[in-house]
């Protein structure tokens, strides 16, 4: 069985490109696998709250003596941890906005990550606990930013998910669909062509 997240982000739900190109690359994935198991979380479908005072003050409750709502909040979150340890593959659809990720993947990433539950501190430095997975992450643009920069999306999501233990990471992009119709049918190509390459190997 070949379990995996889909993670969306864009405003625009199932019509962002991101989203489209998401669509692609796990039929694509589908092909390839006998057993195949997809759960999605569309972010701004289902708006995930961003962390607060109350937030953590409900993870650093006991767990014995935390009210109904703190139990709620601690249940939330580690219900998205739970999808992520439970997948063998992430994508996660990352469209640019305002050069870096939208509000609601980056609340998405103050849930899942967690010390002691995703990743641990040791005498060597920071030690992420969700090891053994896949991510592709399709990040789309209006502009061209990749490798500039003005790209601070992809080192962001880089670092984040090597710090959870997810090392092994391919982007695709998806850029200049912004700057004209040649721009655009060229961005998406090239995408395209980088979800083929990928699953070729
Ligand atoms: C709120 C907002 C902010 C944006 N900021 C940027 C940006 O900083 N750089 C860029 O190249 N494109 C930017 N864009 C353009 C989007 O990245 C582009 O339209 C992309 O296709 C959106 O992907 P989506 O359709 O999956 O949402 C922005 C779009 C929106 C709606």
């Amino acid at each position: 069985m070949k379990n995996i997240l889909r993670i969306d982000s864009s405003l625009f739900q199932e019509n962002g490109v991101s989203s489209q190109l998401a669509d692609e690359l796990i039929s694509e994935l589908g092909k390839r696998a006998s057993d195949f198991n997809v759960v999605t979380r569309s972010l701004s479908h289902d708006r995930v709250p961003h962390i607060d005072a109350d937030w953590i003050n409900a993870h650093s409750t006991a767990e014995d003596q935390r009210d109904e709502g703190q139990r709620n909040k601690v249940a939330y979150s580690r219900e998205l941890i739970n999808e992520v340890q439970n997948a063998d593959a992430l994508v996660i659809g990352a469209p640019m906005y305002n050069f870096s990720v939208p509000s609601v993947l980056k609340a998405w990433f103050d849930h899942i990550t967690q010390a002691g539950v995703t990743f641990t501190y040791t005498s060597e430095g920071p030690h992420g606990l969700l090891t053994g997975k896949t991510a592709y992450v399709i990040t789309t643009r209006g502009g061209q930013h990749k490798d500039k920069p003005t790209d601070t999306q992809i080192p962001f999501i880089k670092t984040i998910l090597n710090f959870i233990g997810i090392n092994d990471v391919h982007v695709i992009y998806a850029e200049g669909l912004n700057m004209g119709d040649g721009a655009r049918d060229q961005g998406l190509a090239d995408a395209r062509q980088s979800i083929n390459q990928l699953l070729a190997v």
